[in-house]
């Protein structure tokens, strides 16, 4: 197998411009986030939380990221996204590795994920890393489109 071109590490200050850039890139195919155009990338780059977050980089490029939103009561919600140009190709899979083991190492019980009921790449990748199906979220995220969307919500026991 030939080595894996990308690396996962802990997110740092640096990372938090680049990490804005692919985030709005992201919402601006208006599909797999929730977050539409226009992104405030200036705000968007403030705003992360850097603990919890994991990106990956190529040559030096953040080309994707996951967070992990611990809560208090011991569960994590996920968020991720991968840039499209680098989809397919194990990214997504590797970082959702690196977050379950981040979340393990915290001591979390569960991570908890909510994705739209259309994105099959997202719920084959949450499936494929024991994720499961625990409901589904009628017409729940209005788009600026004006469509209503449904969100399923996923979970992952990590420990009983
Ligand atoms: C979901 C996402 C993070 C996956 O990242 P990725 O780097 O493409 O994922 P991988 O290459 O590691 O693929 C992992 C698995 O996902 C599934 N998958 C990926 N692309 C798929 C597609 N187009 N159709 C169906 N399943 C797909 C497969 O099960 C795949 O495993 P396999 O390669 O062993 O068959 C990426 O598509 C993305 O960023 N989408 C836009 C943002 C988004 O939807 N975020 C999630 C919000 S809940």
């Amino acid at each position: 197998m030939p080595e894996a071109p990308f690396q996962i590490r802990p997110m740092r200050d640096d990372d938090r411009l680049p990490l804005a850039v692919v985030f709005a890139a992201v919402a601006e195919e208006r599909d797999g986030i929730a977050s539409e155009p226009p992104v405030d990338i200036e705000a968007r780059a403030a705003s992360w939380t850097l603990d919890g977050t994991l990106v990956a980089v190529v040559s030096g490029a953040v080309v994707g990221s996951v967070h992990v939103d611990a809560s208090r009561h011991g569960f994590g919600e996920i968020g991720m996204a991968v840039a499209r140009e680098w989809r397919g190709r194990g990214v997504g899979s590797a970082l959702l590795e690196a977050a379950i083991q981040w979340a393990r190492e915290r001591g979390l019980h569960k991570l908890s994920l909510s994705v739209f009921a259309h994105n099959t790449a997202a719920i084959g990748l949450y499936r494929k890393l024991g994720f499961v199906e625990e409901g589904r979220r009628v017409k729940q995220y209005r788009r600026s489109s004006g469509e209503l969307w449904d969100a399923i919500d996923m979970g992952l026991l990590l420990s009983n």
